[in-house]
């Protein structure tokens, strides 16, 4: 998703524009692009690079004007050329866009526009929609954009501006967020609402398919048709006390956020899990009693690390609230076109709100009669606006593109749910209950201990940081903490990984195992640790170095399948190398764990010398491609 900020009023555009775009730069764009409307003319600048090389590009080359658009984007076609930058111009330079999103038919756009003599410049469908709204336009600048929406597919937000029609500035969206900001004789645009928290703090959130048509003097929304649309102002909340961008004494956001994991928690159960004798309230869930009671089937959808906290969430669910629990990818749910069952519910999960494999599966689930709770931390998102009940976690912003807090708090939250449906349909012996809801209330000290246990897992990292490839292995709910894992340090340091079940690993995988790579065995205490500590000795018999993670005070597993005859180069006769956990209870051991591997990942990939908040290839929030 890239960054617009859009500005009409009686100050500079230009320096309105990139302090916004600034404020999104965490993402990591390497391309902007700055237009104003001046002298009957459009001006546009673009730049590789981030909101300094523009402030470097303006000293040479000015741009002024009171009506502008500024665009951040990562180049998609391999090198960063200023070329590909946003906004864009029609053919006849008299109209300007900035694109956010896909336009999914832009090539059957072009081809038509290119059939009736229009020449492009560029491959990017920010060029087409211009040249589509130039086609439309003929003195009415909303109208066009009308006209051009109409023939659009897809998911995008957009901003557009015309040479003659220099006092307005329009903005519509189709599934992707976009929000025009409310000032006295001045209006902003963004994609982002924290990006102009500086400027305003009372936003119009537009909805799908809706235009706002921005003077100087007010807002006008309408939808596609010109009919007004009357919304409330939505005010954006205070940013938390200590700003987000600010790293403190961290090197990087992913430590930072690892370490903010206690606060954040304790945010999360506030109001909802207070006492272990108190019912957990969940107000957000929007669900009965008796509508919990109904529940004969949830499915858990989403991706990439919100998946696994999905998995620990659903293993929960039906352990203690004994309702069958299905796990779809999101990416893969609406080509299975999966059977929804009378009486289901889904639960999607994301930290963006906006990820458009899980959006896209919660509406195919939705379509087909499910109930939709999501599990959120961005505020008023898309999947928030189309669910039937939201969880925030309250993680704060994370900007690391590496998810931590966010995924320990999905976590979090999805016990929560777990034992307050266990609670209400009476499926678990309240004493359990009762101990769960405990060792919940003292995660944020156990997370606290296992941070100053810092050190111990560095000594850990340094040992194995340059070995190529690794496996992470877990058994019930820690074969989810085990992917995490996995996930967690190839997305960071770039070693191949592979997160498995410690049962299912001995099914093939275990072939590929060889002193030249390491395995992570997660083996606290619980169900499955009988089971883990004899997989331990199988694999330590295979002559991959083992680096285990066991519970405080437990013998079997440092020694586990050591043979103390082998030859001593041999990896078989050392003994493994230790993480230590605090003890919890099984069910909590997920929250527990993940914090070390968190660690884990972080100081191979700082060990390794990699840039570890923006990893190659990869985006804080996955759009379409
Ligand atoms: C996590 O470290 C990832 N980079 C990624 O897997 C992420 O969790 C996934 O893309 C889902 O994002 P969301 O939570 O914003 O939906």
């Amino acid at each position: 998703m890239c960054g617009i900020v859009g500005y009409i009023g009686s100050r500079q555009a230009p320096e309105i524009c990139i302090n916004g775009l600034r404020q999104l730069q965490y993402r990591g764009y390497d391309l902007i692009g700055l237009a104003t409307v001046q002298d009957g003319q459009v001006h546009v600048r673009t730049a590789t690079g981030k909101p300094e090389a523009m402030d470097q590009l303006l000293t040479s080359e000015p741009l002024t004007g009171t009506l502008g658009i500024g665009h951040s984007t990562w180049s998609d076609q391999g090198k960063a050329s200023a070329q590909d930058a946003h906004p864009h111009l029609s053919s006849n330079h008299r109209i300007a866009v900035a694109l956010s999103g896909t336009v999914e038919n832009h090539q059957e756009l072009r081809e038509n526009l290119t059939a009736a003599g229009c020449e492009f410049r560029s491959q990017s469908a920010g060029e087409v929609v211009a040249q589509l709204v130039q086609t439309h336009y003929e003195g009415d600048l909303r109208a066009a954009v009308c006209r051009a929406m109409e023939q659009m597919q897809g998911r995008f937000a957009l901003a557009a501006m015309a040479a003659d029609s220099p006092d307005e500035l329009v903005a519509a969206r189709r599934f992707l967020p976009l929000v025009v900001g409310i000032g006295q004789g001045e209006q902003y645009i963004a994609t982002d609402m924290y990006s102009i928290r500086d400027e305003t703090d009372r936003v119009y959130v537009l909805g799908d398919d809706e235009v706002a048509l921005l003077t100087a003097e007010g807002i006008e929304l309408t939808d596609l048709q010109m009919k007004p649309v009357q919304r409330e102002p939505f005010v954006i909340p205070q940013p938390a006390a200590a700003d987000p961008k600010d790293k403190g004494d961290h090197r990087h956001y992913m430590h930072k956020e690892i370490y903010e994991q206690p606060d954040v928690i304790r945010n999360c159960l506030a109001g909802r899990l207070t006492s272990p004798d108190l019912p957990i309230q969940l107000d957000g869930l929007n669900m009965t009693e008796q509508d919990i009671r109904d529940v004969r089937q949830i499915i858990f959808s989403a991706c990439g690390t919100a998946n696994h906290a999905g998995m620990v969430g659903g293993y929960l669910m039906e352990k203690l609230a004994r309702i069958s629990c299905v796990f779809e990818l999101a990416a893969e749910l609406p080509s299975r076109d999966p059977v929804v069952l009378p009486g289901s519910m889904c639960v999607g999960i994301s930290q963006s709100g906006e990820t458009n494999d899980t959006l896209m599966a919660l509406r195919d689930l939705k379509s087909k009669g499910a109930r939709v709770i999501s599990v959120l931390n961005a505020e008023d998102s898309t999947i928030a606006r189309e669910s039937d009940g939201v969880l925030y976690i309250h993680a704060g912003k994370e900007i690391g593109v590496a998810s931590t807090k966010a995924y320990t708090l999905q976590v979090l939250t999805l016990s929560m749910m777990a034992l307050h449906f266990a609670e209400v349909r009476g499926t678990a012996d309240p004493e359990l209950i009762r101990s769960l809801k405990k060792e919940l209330l003292l995660t944020p000290a156990v997370i606290q201990q296992l941070l100053s246990r810092e050190d111990e897992v560095k000594a850990v990292a340094q040992k194995h940081y340059d070995k190529p490839d690794a496996f992470f292995l877990g058994r019930g709910v820690n074969m989810a903490s085990a992917m995490e894992g996995s996930l967690k340090l190839k997305e960071t340091s770039y070693i191949h990984s592979e997160g498995y079940s410690a049962g299912e690993v001995r099914h093939g995988p275990v072939a590929l195992l060889q002193p030249s790579m390491f395995v992570v065995a997660i083996a606290a205490q619980g169900e499955v640790y009988d089971m883990m500590v004899a997989n331990l000795g199988g694999l330590k018999g295979r002559s991959a170095p083992i680096i285990a993670m066991a519970t405080d005070g437990d013998t079997q597993v440092p020694t586990a399948g050591v043979d103390p005859a082998a030859d001593a180069s041999d990896p078989t006769s050392q003994p493994n190398d230790m993480i230590w956990l605090p003890p919890t209870h099984e069910f909590v051991s997920p929250i527990a764990a993940t914090i070390p591997l968190q660690l884990l990942a972080y100081h191979m990939a700082d060990m390794k010398g990699e840039g570890i908040d923006q990893p190659r290839h990869l985006t804080k929030t996955v759009m379409p491609e």
